[in-house]
C-alpha cells in the first residue's frame, strides 16, 4: 500500500516522541512493503512562533492531502496563564479537529497487566479492564455560540456564555461510529449524558434510543456522566465501548487514562468527514521536553492504530505485540520502571521496539 502520512511534531516531547512513532512507522513499512512518504507540518506554539497561526492553512492543506496525519502533541506553558491570550496552540488542535471534521474521537483504555500496580485504583479492579471511549468532537460546548467575559451594563458585572449545542445528525453519527465498534468488541454501549438535567442530552438518549434499535445484538445502557466517572473507577471492567458529547469526554477521557497506571500509554484516533488524525492523548509535558524520559509508547501505539485504519491488521499487531514484549521486558522509560531496572529513555525504548519488529 502507498501511504503519504503528514507529519505534525508540535511542541514540547511532541518531536522526540514523534521521531520514534515514524521510526516504528518506517520498520513496519518495510517489513510488509508498504511505501511511505512523510510531509511535515506546524503546528501548535511553534507554528505561532514561526508564522503567528496554530494551524496555518498550508498545514491544513499538507493534512488534507495526505491520507492519514500523524500527531504528537501542542501547548507551551507561556500560554497556560494567560487566559486572554489572543492566540493560543489549543486552538489549533481545535482548529484541526473542526476543518478536518473530524467528529469521532476514539480513546481506548487499555490495561497491562505487568503495569496495572501502577494504577491508583486497586490491582483486582484494573486487571483486565478495557474499554474505549468515542468521543464526539465538533460540537457542543466546544464549538457552540460563546461569549466572552463581558461588561454586562444590565446586571452591573461581567458575564461570559458557552452553548452546548447538537443536532440531531452529529448525535446520529457518533452513536452508529460506537455501535459499529461494539459489534468487533463485546456488544455492549454505555451512552453517557445527563439527560436528567439537559435539552441536549435529551436529544442524544432520544436519538440513541431509536439508533440502539437498529442494533439488537447489541446491549444498551443508558447512564448520567456524574454515576459514569464513579462507576469507571469503581468497576472499569465494566465498559466495553462508551460514547458521549464532547465536554464530558474530554473529562472522561483523562479520568479513563490514569486507570492504567500511565498517561503515556494511551494512543487515540480522530475520524470523520476527511483525514484522519492519529495522536497519544497525553499533552506536550515541556518540563520533560529534551530529556529523552518522554514515554513515546503511546505514540508508537498511534502508529498501530493507523495502520488497523487502513485494514492492515498484521502491521498493527506486530505493534502491539513488540510494544508488549518491550514492557515485559523491562524496557520502559522511568515512569513505569520497575524499582531498581535500567534506565531506558525515548530513544532507547523506540529503538527496541524498530529492532523487534526488524527481527520478528
Ligand atoms: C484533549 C485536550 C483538548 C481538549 C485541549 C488541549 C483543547 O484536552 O484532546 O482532550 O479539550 O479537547
Ligand atoms: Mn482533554
Amino acid at each position: 500500500m502507498n501511504l503519504k502520512i503528514a507529519v505534525l511534531a508540535g511542541d514540547g516531547i511532541g518531536p522526540e516522541i514523534m521521531e520514534q512513532g515514524v521510526a516504528v512507522l518506517n520498520a513496519v513499512a518495510t517489513k510488509f512493503g508498504h511505501k511511505v512518504s512523510y510531509e511535515e507540518a506546524l503546528c501548535g506554539a511553534h507554528a505561532i512562533d514561526v508564522v503567528g497561526d496554530p494551524f496555518p492553512d498550508e498545514t491544513f492543506k499538507v493534512c488534507e492531502e495526505a491520507d492519514a496525519v500523524l500527531f504528537a502533541s501542542v501547548g507551551d506553558p507561556k500560554y497556560d496563564n494567560n487566559p486572554s491570550a489572543k492566540v493560543r496552540p489549543e486552538q489549533g488542535l481545535l482548529a484541526m479537529r473542526k476543518k478536518l471534521g473530524l467528529f469521532a474521537n476514539i480513546r481506548p483504555v487499555t490495561t497491562f497487566d505487568c503495569l496495572v500496580h501502577k494504577s491508583p485504583l486497586k490491582d483486582e479492579l484494573v486487571k483486565g479492564a478495557d474499554f474505549i471511549c468515542i468521543r464526539e468532537l465538533t460540537g457542543g460546548m466546544y464549538f457552540g455560540k460563546k461569549q466572552e467575559p463581558t461588561y454586562n451594563e444590565t446586571l452591573g458585572t461581567e458575564d461570559a456564555l458557552d452553548t452546548n449545542y447538537y443536532s440531531r445528525p452529529e448525535v446520529e453519527r457518533i452513536l452508529k461510529v460506537a455501535y459499529q465498534y461494539a459489534l468487533q468488541r463485546k456488544k455492549h454501549v454505555t451512552v453517557v449524558d445527563k439527560a436528567n438535567v439537559l435539552a441536549s442530552s435529551r436529544l442524544w438518549r432520544k436519538v440513541a434510543q431509536e439508533v440502539a434499535s437498529q442494533y439488537p445484538e447489541v446491549t444498551t445502557d443508558y447512564m448520567y456522566v456524574d454515576n459514569a466517572s464513579m462507576r469507571m473507577i469503581q468497576e472499569p471492567r465494566f465498559f466495553d465501548v462508551m460514547v458521549t458529547e464532547n465536554t464530558f469526554g474530554d473529562i472522561l477521557t483523562d479520568e479513563g487514562s490514569c486507570i492504567t497506571g500511565s498517561m503515556g500509554l494511551l494512543p487515540s484516533a480522530s475520524t470523520g468527514t476527511s483525514t484522519p488524525v492519529f495522536e497519544p492523548i497525553h499533552g506536550s509535558w515541556p518540563q520533560a521536553k529534551g530529556l529523552n524520559i518522554a514515554n513515546p509508547l503511546a505514540q508508537i501505539l498511534s502508529v498501530a492504530m493507523l495502520f488497523e485504519y487502513f485494514d492492515l491488521k498484521k502491521e498493527g499487531d506486530l505493534i502491539r505485540e513488540a510494544v508488549n514484549a518491550s514492557l515485559n521486558s523491562n524496557v520502559r522509560t522511568p515512569e513505569i520502571q520497575v524499582e531498581g531496572g535500567a534506565k531506558y529513555g525515548t530513544k532507547e525504548v523506540g529503538s527496541w521496539i524498530v529492532d523487534y519488529i526488524k527481527k520478528a
